[in-house]
């Protein structure tokens, strides 16, 4: 086939997160040392310079951006009046997109408690799910408004590494009563801000942004990876996906955001990827593809998106789809696959509206800081200008985007 595969209206973008990027943090995240000794506000300063990434936006031929807006820095307390100046900003940022011909997809909750609420327990705070509703109403009665909404990032992460993993803020270990608790609040927070966007625009798409890996048990005779793998595949992927899609028989949610990072190799209740330090050197020594992160798995996901949408009976956005690596070539390869691979699952008649890389520039990786390279745009962190530099793999992205289909 040698036209066009994906669709003219198909949304072609780039996504980060406030706290990943924005810098000048005001939220429980400001304090926060990464194991490389990085905070978030050494990075790269897109509040000051979003015009300058806003227009790297255009170069890229991207149509769409997944942006958050920060909950700390936009309310101060429980139930206050959003920051004036904040707001202003923010309407900015979405102005500047929308001259540009850049479709904004609003992400309200990514992995950032505000400090207030932090120190009310987080989503543990019986009123989390009241308080993050009322922010929302505060956006909307401020006019600010997307034709996409992303209420909740990844929530099933969320809680593993705040509750079960130590990793985010609160930094709790094993704590499988607050990870329940704190999934319990953000369904509610999820279902009350779906309410919430819907009623004043009908017409508004709002939906979660999910993760997806394919757990695989690594020695797949062994009853200990199997079962690890089953509790992920079935509680992660399954229980997760539908108590933030329906409740009581209603739909909440008109789309599926997916996040989608490859593989997830068990061993007893291990996860042997590069990040975890790959015990015994396996991945390397076996050839199999990896960035400096996980094990990269791109022929699952025409499989894995006709699941969802078999399993929801909703459209599927590709909402983060990226690779930390200082090797730009892998960085191509990786992307070109992935393309491929959704190509493929449109050529099979899956519903996929959109394509999303991961992250529009070099971000603070959580816990892990500003050493993994996921960038379209790299950025010289050691430069007080913190100068731009644009990577072949977004030259690949921009082609694609405007030719509308990947070519070998
Ligand atoms: C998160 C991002 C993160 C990315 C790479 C996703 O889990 O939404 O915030 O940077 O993966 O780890």
């Amino acid at each position: 086939m040698t036209g066009r595969v994906f669709p003219r209206e198909f949304l072609w973008g780039a996504a980060t997160s406030p706290t990943q990027v924005e810098g000048n943090t005001v939220n429980e995240w400001a304090s926060f040392i990464a194991r490389d000794g990085s905070t978030p506000d050494e990075g790269g300063d897109h509040w000051l310079r979003f015009e300058e990434d806003a227009s790297a936006l255009t170069r890229l031929n991207l149509n769409s951006y997944r942006l958050g807006l920060d909950w700390g820095r936009l309310q101060h307390g429980p139930y206050h009046d959003l920051d004036e100046t904040a707001l202003d900003r923010y309407r900015q940022m979405l102005s500047c997109l929308r001259t540009r011909g850049v479709k904004p997809m609003i992400t309200l909750f990514h992995f950032a408690c505000p400090y207030w609420l932090a120190a009310r327990g987080g989503w543990l705070a019986p009123d989390s799910p009241e308080l993050f509703a009322d922010f929302v109403n505060r956006l909307l009665q401020a006019g600010i408004e997307s034709e996409h909404w992303i209420t909740v990032n990844e929530p099933g992460v969320y809680v593993t590494m705040a509750y079960l993993m130590g990793l985010f803020p609160p930094r709790k270990r094993f704590n499988f009563f607050s990870a329940a608790k704190a999934l319990r609040n953000l369904v509610t927070g999820h279902i009350l801000a779906y309410r919430l966007l819907k009623a004043r625009n009908h017409s508004a798409q709002v939906g979660i942004a999910k993760h997806f890996k394919r757990a695989i048990a690594h020695r797949s005779w062994h009853p200990l990876d199997r079962l690890s793998a089953f509790i992920i595949r079935h509680f992660f992927a399954r229980r997760i996906l539908h108590a933030f899609t329906f409740y009581e028989g209603d739909r909440v949610a008109d789309f599926i955001g997916m996040n989608f990072y490859g593989k997830l190799r068990v061993q007893g209740f291990r996860d042997i990827s590069p990040i975890s330090g790959d015990p015994g050197g396996y991945l390397g020594r076996n050839g199999l593809l990896c960035d400096d992160m996980w094990e990269q798995d791109a022929g699952w996901l025409p499989e894995c998106v006709a699941e969802v949408q078999a399993e929801t009976g909703l459209p599927v956005y590709i909402t983060e789809c990226g690779f930390a690596t200082g090797e730009e070539r892998l960085r191509s390869l990786l992307l070109y696959e992935h393309l491929r691979a959704v190509e493929e699952a449109l050529r099979r008649g899956v519903d996929i509206r959109g394509f999303f890389y991961w992250s529009l520039v070099d971000n603070f990786e959580w816990a892990e800081g500003l050493e993994k390279k996921f960038g379209l745009l790299g950025i010289d962190f050691t430069h007080p200008e913190r100068p731009r530099t644009l990577r072949p793999a977004g030259t690949l992205l921009s082609r694609v985007a405007a030719s509308g289909k990947v070519s070998s």
